[in-house]
């Protein structure tokens, strides 16, 4: 590990676009679980398979059902950004890192300072009227007995992205920018298997392309460096 630490270490300083592309794993080290590690979400007993749950179909048909797990099982409003959050925030701050690409919906890359941060899914903390399209906070969800409704009557959305949802133009539009751009690629934290987010990686140019990850993913033999670690630790491991 100390090699690779060292590797690591090189890259980022003599990188200065470095762009970070995350999942699930980089919250795991504030409590939130991930979805497909053997203590992940999608591994939990629930009424009905989480992967189905989260799916614009079964938000439809079943929208009480769909609430009552995003309120247990999507809403981590106490959760606190871990080192890998701040760590990035600051490779931001002193100009070396231009862009975290998140398939997280929990904003703690926000919280932690970071400025640009491109959520590929959404964000929990952004809701939608469906009929009027009014903003509503992720308190009025949170303190809601079942489905929210906006005043007008119409049912509230969370602007998450669910399966069969697309993504947001102008968010993978920008991210393929930044991705284009990148002298550095640090993924970290992701399984690397939902699409169209993974395709994005095919965009990356360069060649310090770097993967932090407790497990091997498919992308695990066309990076120039896999530390199958703790991204709060490896990430807490580098000064700058
Ligand atoms: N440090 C490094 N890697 C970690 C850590 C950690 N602390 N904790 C978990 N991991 C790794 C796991 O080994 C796993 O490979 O992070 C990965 C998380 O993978 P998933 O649970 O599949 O999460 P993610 O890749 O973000 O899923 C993508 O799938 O269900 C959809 O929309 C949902 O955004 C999500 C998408």
């Amino acid at each position: 590990m100390h090699n690779q630490l060292e590797t690591l270490r090189q890259f980022i300083s003599t990188s200065n676009y470095i762009v970070f592309f995350g999942g699930a794993g980089v919250s795991t080290e504030s409590g939130i679980p991930d979805f497909r590690s053997v203590d992940g979400l999608y591994s939990q007993k629930y009424k009905y398979p989480p992967e189905r749950i989260v799916s614009r179909s079964f938000f439809m048909s079943n929208t009480a059902d769909y609430y009552d797990f995003h309120k247990a099982r999507l809403l981590h409003m106490d959760a606190k950004p871990n080192p890998a959050h701040i760590k990035l925030a600051e490779l931001e701050k002193i100009g070396k890192l231009k862009a975290v690409i998140t398939q997280n919906i929990d904003g703690l890359h926000q919280s932690a300072g970071s400025v640009k941060v491109l959520e590929l899914h959404g964000s929990v903390y952004r809701n939608f009227c469906m009929e009027c399209g009014l903003n509503y906070e992720v308190k009025f969800i949170s303190g809601s007995e079942g489905v929210p409704h906006c005043s007008c009557g119409g049912v509230i959305k969370p602007d998450v992205v669910l399966f069969e949802e697309a993504l947001d133009d102008d968010v993978m539009v920008e991210s393929i920018m930044h991705i284009k751009n990148a002298d550095m690629l640090i993924i970290g934290g992701t399984s690397l298997g939902v699409y169209p987010a993974a395709g994005l990686l095919n965009y990356y140019r360069g060649s310090k392309l770097v993967l932090i990850n407790k497990s091997e993913t498919p992308w695990d033999e066309r990076a120039d460096l896999v530390i199958n670690g703790s991204i709060g630790e490896v990430l807490n491991a580098i000064v700058l």
